[in-house]
């Protein structure tokens, strides 16, 4: 317990965040005209060494050029281990214009690489006399990010979100896997014969959320990387929205009307919420702190669940 009150996230849609690689301008206007709440332009680990600088470029031409309607505008900047992440950073802020709501900085392994970044940010807006603060989203990626994960969650004001990247991430902690997320061949557990698949990402999952939710930002799930595979994405953005996490990533267009699908509550979710609020709104006149609701018990905690359901479909709505 504590007497602090948990501080609210940023109220935007987050449900799906669409990335595309810098370096292939033809597709910005298709993910401009996506569904996506997010959009991530990609100088990172999509972009080849020697087309770093042409698609910085690219990226920050795009910025003016195309008309991103209401989405948060984000790009992924290289790693604070890369001799690129300085630049991305510096031309950004000195060419993009203030369309540019974030960034996202890879491969975050402890507080102060968040800390160098701010400084340098917020040299150079005042410097510029930018008005628009740039906000942070930040990738835990490795063994590092995951062992100081609520330090990394509260090192910032400007960090609104965080997402979990499994394939950096596995390998930095030295999994036996292939995949970018999803269930593992090889992680299960056998029982008279039958396999029951696990989930390797569950305990980061839900580190990511318990860090994120004591300091008020959003945490996201990352990519999906069989974007041939409908069901294993749907059952791993389940999951992850089950655990508290508020949206997906999408690494091809076809996964972004599936996250969206999975992040919106549904309108049955929704409308039992308000039931249940309305029961115990009707316990409440009565004197009584709970109730039965379609045979199960309902008292003052799950006034809270059903709120989280209720706000989150205002919030979209909205
Ligand atoms: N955003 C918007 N549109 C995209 C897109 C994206 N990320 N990726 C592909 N498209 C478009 C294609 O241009 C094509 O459009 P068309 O029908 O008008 O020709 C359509 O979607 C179908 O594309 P498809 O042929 O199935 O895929 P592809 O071979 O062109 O590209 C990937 C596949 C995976 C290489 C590509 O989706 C991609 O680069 N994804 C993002 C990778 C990334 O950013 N990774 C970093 C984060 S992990
Ligand atoms: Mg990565």
């Amino acid at each position: 317990m504590s007497f602090r009150i948990q501080p609210a996230p940023v109220a935007r849609p987050n449900r799906c965040q669409l990335f595309g690689p810098g370096s292939r301008p033809a597709i910005f206007e298709k993910m401009a005209a996506s569904a996506a709440d997010v959009i991530n332009l990609d100088l990172e680990d999509s972009v080849a060494p020697s087309d770093k600088d042409s698609a910085r470029a690219n990226v920050i031409q795009a910025i003016g050029d195309i008309d991103w309607g209401t989405k948060t505008l984000s790009v992924r900047i290289n790693g604070l281990d890369t001799p690129y992440w300085y630049r991305d950073v510096v031309d950004l802020m000195e060419q993009a214009p203030e369309r540019l709501d974030q960034i996202m900085i890879p491969k975050v392994g402890c507080a102060a690489d968040l800390y160098a970044v701010d400084a340098l940010v917020t040299a150079i807006e005042r410097a510029k006399g930018r008005t628009k603060t740039l906000a942070f989203e930040v990738i835990i990626e490795s063994a590092a990010g995951i062992s100081h994960v609520e330090e990394i969650a509260a090192a910032s004001p400007r960090l609104q979100a965080m997402s979990l990247g499994a394939a950096d991430f596995a390998a930095s902690m030295g999994m036996a896997t292939t995949g970018i997320g999803g269930t593992q061949e090889n992680y299960y557990m056998a029982r008279e014969g039958a396999k029951f698949w696990s989930d390797p990402w569950h305990w980061a999952q839900a580190a990511i959320v318990a860090a994120c939710r004591t300091h008020g930002v959003l945490p996201v799930d990352g990519p999906f990387g069989d974007f041939s595979d409908d069901e294993g994405f749907r059952a791993q953005a389940l999951r992850s929205a089950t655990l508290g996490m508020v949206g997906k990533w999408a690494i091809h267009p076809k996964q972004v009307t599936l996250a969206n699908e999975i992040f919106t509550p549904s309108e049955a979710a929704v409308s039992e919420a308000r039931e249940i609020l309305a029961a115990m709104d009707a316990a409440k006149a009565k004197g009584e702190g709970a109730t039965v609701y379609k045979g199960r018990l309902v008292d003052i905690a799950s006034i809270k669940q059903a709120e989280v359901i209720v706000r989150q479909s205002e919030m979209i709505a909205g």
